[in-house]
């Protein structure tokens, strides 16, 4: 009786093609995603490998987390999901299904400004304004959550936001100045841009 002979060279070639196959279909697939953004709900259509960042943008024309580094070290990208910042280049949007999420856009009420967006503009707090949606929700998050945080720990938790136009010291005073007045509140949405289009 004869047996065919077993060739782990070709066994391993197989084996590496059905693995690039599966990898391939799963990184193809569409899942659909729930998530409320701002007080929206929202449902969107993404691939598995959808980054946040990216979803928000083209998705949604949420426009105002940018993808800058693109690998965690800017904070330019920043958004809140569940209450926690998150480095939306970095996250995937699948992962985000179900969640709450709070971009920059969330922040005004109408052409209100949120307290800390003023205090920015009060203190002067950017140049080209690139970083300073991933500062107020670093700022807001930490406003919100922490109680009476020192001028060593609002520096040591927005260590993960980078300004180019080195606008530190006005970024610090305004959230400095804000600590007083921010609550839990801060991070529920606060109507939105007006001019955000409809869904
Ligand atoms: S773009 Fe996400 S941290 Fe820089
Ligand atoms: S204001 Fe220009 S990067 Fe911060």
């Amino acid at each position: 009786m004869s047996t065919a002979q077993f060739d782990p060279a070709r066994y391993k070639a197989e084996q590496r093609q059905s693995w690039n196959a599966a990898s391939q279909h799963e990184r193809d697939r569409m899942p659909e995603i729930r998530l409320t953004v701002n007080g929206r709900q929202e449902r969107l259509t993404v691939k598995n490998s959808t980054l946040l960042v990216n979803a928000l943008r083209d998705q949604l024309g949420l426009t105002g987390a940018r993808e800058a580094c693109g690998v965690g070290i800017c904070g330019a990208c920043t958004v809140i999901v569940n209450r926690r910042t998150v480095s939306s280049c970095l996250s995937l949007a699948v992962l985000a299904d179900g969640a709450e999420v709070l971009t920059v856009e969330g922040l005004s009420d109408g052409d209100r400004l949120h307290p800390l967006q003023q205090a920015f503009l009060e203190a002067g707090a950017f140049q080209c304004g690139y970083c300073t949606p991933g500062f107020l929700m670093s700022g807001v998050a930490l406003l919100a959550t922490a109680e009476d945080p020192s001028e060593e720990e609002v520096r040591h938790f927005l260590v993960g936001n980078l300004c180019r136009c080195t606008s530190y010291q006005e970024i610090l005073s305004a959230v400095m100045k804000m600590k007083e007045q921010a609550s839990p509140d801060w991070l529920q949405p606060r109507g939105g841009l007006s001019a955000r289009p409809p869904a």
